[in-house]
């Protein structure tokens, strides 16, 4: 019997059941439908600081800070599949999920100063989605919020099955008057669990 896929759902926005923590849910939901362990997690219910830049982890490839940033990596770590939804704000990707990013650094330095894999050898592919909304429809709104999840994925060692980002999606809930992201959302999670 082949082991059970874990897919971990990390929600950033501070904004509880707002429009990625909704698409999240869609997409976490298609994931478990289709036999996958799931976990739903918001980042706001944890508390971890911005990367000091105090270069502890360039010796060992591990972050120094003993705060839940850990917890939540190794959970990113074990997890075989991920789905990380943060919503635009100010153009770029909203602050609780770019402190979270920054503490990724860790990965970076294990990577590219030590060059140590992050996932041992062997490891099936693991696989992922990003979502996100903005309440604008301005030409490039979603380009630094993509840009960043891209280096995110990259570092984890998780391949980035698909970006998901939904213009025009302002107030709370808005996103369900988008029948096409919706469906687009749970095809995705359903080929996650592939
Ligand atoms: C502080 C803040 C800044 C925002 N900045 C932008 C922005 O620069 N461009 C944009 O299109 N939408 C912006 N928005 C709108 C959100 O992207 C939009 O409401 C989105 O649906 C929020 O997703 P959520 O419900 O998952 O939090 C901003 C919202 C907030 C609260």
């Amino acid at each position: 019997m082949p082991n059970t896929l874990k897919c971990l759902a990390l929600s950033a926005s501070p904004r509880r059941d707002g429009n990625t923590a909704l698409l999240a849910r869609l997409a976490l939901g298609a994931c478990a439908e289709a036999g996958c362990d799931v976990e739903f997690l918001y980042l706001v219910d944890f508390r971890y600081e911005p990367c000091r830049a105090c270069e502890g982890c360039y010796a060992t490839g591990r972050c120094v800070v003993p705060d839940d940033a850990g917890v939540l990596y190794e959970k990113i770590l074990a997890a075989d599949r991920l789905i990380f939804a943060a919503p635009v704000f100010s153009m770029g990707i909203c602050a609780q999920a770019k402190v979270f990013i920054d503490r990724a650094q860790q990965f970076w330095a294990a990577k590219y100063l030590l060059g140590r894999r992050v996932i041992e050898e062997g490891r099936p592919e693991r696989r992922g989605i990003f979502i996100s909304c903005a309440g604008t429809t301005l030409p490039g709104v979603f380009e630094g919020t993509v840009r960043v999840a891209r280096y995110f994925f990259k570092m984890l060692e998780i391949k980035l099955q698909a970006s998901l980002c939904y213009a025009g999606v302002e107030k709370r809930g808005e996103i369900f008057n988008n029948r096409a992201a919706l469906e687009e959302t749970v095809a995705q999670g359903r080929l996650l669990a592939l």
